[in-house]
């Protein structure tokens, strides 16, 4: 089945500073597809700065790879015609951070939700209209009659940030981008928004990437989880066994400070100080070796492949060389859980 989105070996390099003389690699060598086979919600985790936003923003079109293709529904994105092109910005819907950021705050929501629906042309009569924005409020958990005709000042952060998946959810897309969909909101509202997405997943079959820092949120609702680091996929796989069981000694760090409810959980004993030099991306060998407390020779010298630990588990580091070697392409295969 061909994936309705694929980044195939995507490097992302932007150059930035002076002259534009340092660059960054954001991503790099990255393999993922979304949307084959069962719908899943997919985390894409790492710490600030390891390329979740750049990955985002590839499958979405909204920045070109520096090398590698990102395919829509097998085709490279780059020669995709005008009309593909159409059915792409409908199939394929962004959720992002701010939700104040959409809002115009001189329009009532009703104008954000009716705009999409004119854009696509998706409603033949008034009625039709009222009843695909009513359907879509309804499904994110909001009532048409406490929404509708207010401006975006009389609703609460919960409320607006359900309003932007209202209105992706409009378009009927197959597949979500949600980058760090529920950092602006309050805490206690995190949870209603998170399980509107699981609604959309589990009931309208849509497949969803959550890109998020916060591993206990994407515990929560995903299926499956790829940490990255600086770029690269460190671990993954199946969210549970990635969660409470991590391999790479880097997710260890991540899991440990997860601050969970739970005083007894043995993560908290896990972290991993930071040592020596972080910043500098390493060349050669591992990424993570700067910070890793079982770093050994080889770690500094060769970058580490990704190793199958399990079925539907793959873990760049060579504290698990004994478990065989996963070309890069073959990543997905573990997310096949
Ligand atoms: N437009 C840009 N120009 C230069 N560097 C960028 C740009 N966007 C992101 N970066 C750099 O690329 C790396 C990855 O960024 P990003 O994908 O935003 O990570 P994340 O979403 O995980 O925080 C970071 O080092 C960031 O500073
Ligand atoms: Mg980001």
């Amino acid at each position: 089945m061909t994936p309705i989105l694929e980044l195939r070996n995507a490097t992302k390099i932007y150059a930035g500073g002076l002259l534009r003389r340092r660059s960054t690699v954001a991503l790099e060598g990255s393999y993922l597809s979304v949307g084959e086979g069962r719908p899943r919600i997919t985390a894409i985790a790492g710490e600030s700065g390891s390329g979740k936003t750049t990955m985002g923003m590839l499958l979405l079109g909204f920045i070109e790879p520096t090398s590698g293709e990102i395919l829509y529904r097998g085709k490279n994105l780059a020669q995709a015609s005008r009309e593909e092109l159409r059915r792409f910005r409908q199939e394929v819907q962004a959720i992002f951070q701010d939700p104040f950021e959409v809002y115009n705050p001189f329009y009532k929501v009703d104008h954000l939700l009716t705009v999409p629906i004119a854009k696509f042309g998706l409603a033949k009569t008034k009625e039709e209209r009222r009843e695909k924005i009513e359907s879509a409020l309804i499904n994110v958990g909001l009532r048409p009659e406490e929404t509708l005709g207010r401006y975006p000042h009389q609703l609460s952060g919960g409320q607006r940030q359900r309003i932007t998946v209202a209105r992706a959810l409009i378009l009927n897309p197959q597949v979500i981008i949600a980058d760090e969909p529920v950092s602006m909101v309050d805490a206690s509202l995190r949870a209603t928004i998170l399980e509107a997405l699981r609604h959309l997943n589990r009931e309208l079959g849509i497949s969803i990437l959550y890109i998020t820092h916060d591993l206990a949120t994407a515990y929560h609702i995903c299926d499956n989880i790829l940490v990255l680091y600086q770029g690269s996929v460190a671990e993954a796989g199946d969210v549970d066994g990635i969660i409470l069981e991590p391999q790479h000694p880097y997710t260890q760090l991540l899991v440990g400070s997860i601050p969970w409810p739970d005083p007894k959980r043995r993560w908290g004993e896990e972290a991993i100080v930071s040592q020596g030099d972080v910043a500098g991306q390493a060349t050669h060998g591992c990424k993570f070796a700067p910070r890793c407390r079982y770093a050994m020779d080889i770690c500094r010298e060769t970058r580490p492949p990704h190793y199958r630990t399990a079925e539907t588990r793959a873990v760049a580091c060579f504290l698990y060389r004994d478990s065989p070697v996963l070309p890069p392409e073959e990543i997905n295969s573990v997310l096949d859980t």
